[in-house]
């Protein structure tokens, strides 16, 4: 079948490492089922997995992609969660210590099928398009989580999104804004700070900049850059939600003595649980809110996405189309 693949890793280089050709049919194991894939969509994780995170030498070639929306074995349009846990597992399974993201253990979505547990398929409603529901599973489930499971935020609260122009910030704006928070935003990029006021932000910022008012959660997915910045936005007993370090992992200023004396939070958070997804399914179809899509390219020209994602020329969503 057709597949987009890595065949070895570069940190330097990532993009050598990428394959666009064919790889074997799936088989599904006992228990899982067959998708067949429509659109997917790229996320900084598969830039990280051509960098060799995550991945080990033995495991190559890795057919890319976590997140996929496409038909199930009896026809049905579906959304593909892309945590997999153990099937042993009961309870949250983002706490499962042996849970793998599809394109970690098990070969991803960038391909005509891909094989999952029956259980990782989660109904498409028709209102929204393939190419919508195939941003969902990583980086709109995660800032679902961040936003309303982990932060502790209410309707009426302040939120900072650090770095407005990633996938999981645009999911971040979008989806505050529609469940009545108070949205800044920042960005390195005076064309993306536009672009997020269009989306939903309040107010927008440069990175750094002082913000008119202390807020009530900072969600930061940018890490080093950031953080020092992220801490200091934070009104007293407020909480700061990390998901992601792209620009790096130790910031040059912890700033731990003012996370004690004002009594921050901070709280870590990786992806969502499969219930967690149909819930973000279900609040996009009542609401009407959809994810931002950056651009629509055929599978087959996947190289042009990877390279833009690499180079953070993106504002939303990367989707590749079947
Ligand atoms: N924990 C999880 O489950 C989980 C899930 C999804 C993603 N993540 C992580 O979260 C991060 C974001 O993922 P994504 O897919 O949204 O990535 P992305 O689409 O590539 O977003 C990256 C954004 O980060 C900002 N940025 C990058 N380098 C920066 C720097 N040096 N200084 C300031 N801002 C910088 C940029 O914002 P501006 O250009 O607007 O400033 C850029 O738009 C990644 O590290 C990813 O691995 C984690």
């Amino acid at each position: 079948m057709f597949a987009v693949y890595a065949e070895s890793f570069s940190s330097d280089d990532p993009l050598s490492g990428l394959v666009v050709g064919e790889r074997p049919d799936p088989v599904a194991p006992e228990g899982w089922t067959t998708v067949t894939v429509k659109a997917a969509s790229l996320n900084h994780h598969d830039i990280w997995s051509l960098r060799g995170v995550g991945l080990r030498d033995e495991q190559l070639p890795m057919i890319l992609g976590c997140d996929a929306a496409g038909y199930d074995e009896d026809g049905h349009e579906v959304v593909v969660h892309a945590v997999i846990s153990d099937p042993s597992w009961t309870g949250d399974e983002t706490h499962d210590p042996k849970r793998s993201l599809l394109s970690e253990r098990y070969q991803g979505t960038f391909a005509d099928k891909v094989v999952v547990p029956r259980r990782n398929v989660v109904p498409k409603p028709a209102a929204l398009s393939f190419e919508e529901a195939a941003c969902l599973p990583t980086a709109w489930l995660t800032a679902y989580r961040m936003l309303f499971t982990q932060s502790g935020l209410k309707p009426g609260d302040s939120v900072l999104v650090q770095g407005a122009g990633g996938g999981v910030s645009t999911a971040l704006i979008t989806l505050a804004r529609a469940a009545g928070l108070r949205v800044y935003a920042t960005s390195r990029d005076e064309a993306k700070r536009a672009r997020a006021l269009e989306i939903g932000a309040h107010e927008v910022f440069e990175s750094g900049a002082r913000l008119p008012a202390r807020v009530d959660a900072v969600m930061e997915t940018v890490g080093a850059a950031t953080w020092s910045h992220s801490i200091k936005s934070l009104r007293p007993g407020g909480t700061i939600v990390i998901a992601g370090a792209t620009s790096g992992n130790n910031p040059s200023q912890a700033e731990l003595t003012r996370i004690f004396f004002l009594q921050l939070r901070v709280q870590g958070s990786t992806m969502g649980t499969r219930t967690e997804l149909a819930q973000l399914v279900e609040f996009l179809d009542v609401t009407g809110t959809r994810p931002l899509i950056d651009r629509v390219v055929p599978m087959t020209d996947a190289r042009e996405g990877f390279a833009a994602v690499a180079s953070g020329d993106v504002f939303g969503k990367i989707v590749l189309t079947r």
